[in-house]
């Protein structure tokens, strides 16, 4: 496959406004460590989305990838602005609903659909993609237990197309001259409780190249076409899924001595056309518009999530060139910072710098929060802001010899909001129990 280079928006100007005066006003207000949203931001990041698949296709929907950031408040907010829901779970369901998202606006995707939450989805009217043949025969019999007849997408994947995933749904080759496929087609078809309406596909994730959105979308053509043309199948939705990359680099591509690579956000407008272009054929045929859904996660939110930090204690250095210091976070509150190199920014005055490696709180030997770099010399109150972790950084953070840390809103200059508290030993309190025979200790 060609290398399409990606066209880059200007360097992303996310937390560019967040400078030490605002950290410290943070830092005394709500605690450290802390997980920072850029509203403006991320509302930003939506629109651009919006107006550029939009552009293209006028039934072009956005629908937020709720696991990469499951933080309520942060959803809702996007919610307001028109954004539709992707869930992965009858957790995630519950919480849309929760949040007064109407059930056509939600898209239940996922491996593993409990039976109550398929019927409350049916019920509900939601948008479902089925990922394995179980979960079809499923469906069927709680349609007809419902009395009812359901229109379901099948999630796919193209495993000779040389795409980054291939985990998830059903394989797809050859399109219908592919017996398998033609059965399966023909066993939803045939049901009379179900129907086929949609396609899903989810590539893989912090894609760079758009040459693969471009491929999906061809491919997803061409099988639609197919269907429509052998079974006279209109689609209702494609869900081209998300997968496009944020700013943050993979600690082998944060090479060189700084090791401070800062990747520009993907431009919204190139990626939605190499995705739309080569579906446009099959959508322009269609006698009833179908929905066309994007489902983004870290390229919405990683340059908007930042995580501060506060400098604990150093340790003796091995030399006058090097250093090291413990943070008050680490791998519990930043899970892939074994993955990717996020970006740091220093508020210490800029001297004496040094390679330093920055060490988290917790007594595990793997507790690092990025591999060595140039930083000055830091000492114990200073405060550090990594940039880039918005996505999966907030969902993946644990309570692992410290507790999970709060999140908070950043309104702009220095107002800020919880939009979560930080857990506390009163939360774990709820949870956990002591023997009966062992009451004296409770
Ligand atoms: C079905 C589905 N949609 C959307 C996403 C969001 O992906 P990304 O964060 O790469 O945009 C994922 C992530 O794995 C996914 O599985």
């Amino acid at each position: 496959m060609n290398n399409t280079l990606l066209q880059q928006v200007p360097a992303n100007k996310a937390f560019s406004q967040f400078d030490e005066s605002v950290a410290r006003q943070f830092a005394e207000q709500f605690g450290t460590p802390l997980f920072i949203i850029d509203e403006a931001g991320v509302l930003a990041r939506l629109q651009a989305l919006q107006g550029a698949t939009q552009k293209l296709y006028a039934n072009s929907l956005i629908s937020i990838s709720y696991k990469t950031n499951f933080v309520p408040g942060l959803l809702a907010l996007l919610h307001a602005e028109g954004a539709h829901a992707e869930v992965v779970s009858g957790i995630e369901y519950e919480v849309a609903r929760g949040l007064k998202e109407p059930a056509q606006k939600i898209i239940f995707n996922g491996p593993m659909k409990l039976d109550a939450e398929l019927v409350q989805a049916i019920e509900d009217g939601a948008i479902i993609n089925c990922d394995h043949e179980d979960e079809i025969d499923r469906i069927e019999k709680i349609a007809e237990q419902l009395q009812t007849k359901v229109g379901i997408g099948m999630r796919v994947h193209f495993p000779d197309a040389g795409m980054p995933w291939n985990r998830f749904g059903f394989p797809v080759t050859n399109g219908l001259q592919n017996p398998k496929t033609l059965a399966l087609v023909k066993r939803i078809i045939e049901s009379p409780n179900l129907s086929l309406s949609g396609l899903h596909s989810h590539i893989g994730t912090n894609i760079r190249d758009l040459s693969y959105f471009a491929k999906l979308g061809q491919l997803f053509n061409d099988f639609a076409l197919e269907l429509k043309d052998v079974f006279g199948i209109e689609l209702s939705w494609i869900d081209v899924g998300g997968g496009l990359a944020g700013i943050a680099p993979y600690i082998e591509e944060s090479t060189g001595e700084n090791k401070i690579t800062e990747f520009p956000l993907p431009d919204a407008g190139a990626y939605a056309e190499a995705v739309i272009t080569p579906l446009l054929p099959y959508l322009n045929s269609l006698a009833k518009p179908a929905m066309l859904i994007f489902e983004p996660g870290r390229t919405l939110f990683e340059a908007f999530g930042a995580l501060l930090t506060s400098v604990v204690g150093r340790r003796p250095e091995a030399d006058d060139n090097s250093a090291a210091v413990i943070c008050d976070a680490g791998i519990n509150t930043l899970a892939t910072s074994y993955v990717y190199d996020f970006p740091v920014k220093c508020f210490a005055q800029v001297e004496n710098i040094r390679q330093t490696q920055l060490f988290g709180p917790t007594c595990n030997q793997k507790d690092q929060l990025h591999t060595p770099l140039p930083l000055p010399a830091l000492k114990s109150g200073d405060l550090l802001l990594f940039a880039g972790v918005g996505s999966y950084c907030m969902a993946f953070s644990y309570s692992f010899i410290r507790f999970r840390p709060g999140v908070v809103l950043w309104r702009g200059g220095s107002e800020g909001e919880w939009l979560r508290k930080p857990e506390t030993i009163k939360h774990n309190a709820q949870l956990e129990l002591i023997p009966k025979h062992r009451k004296q200790y409770a």
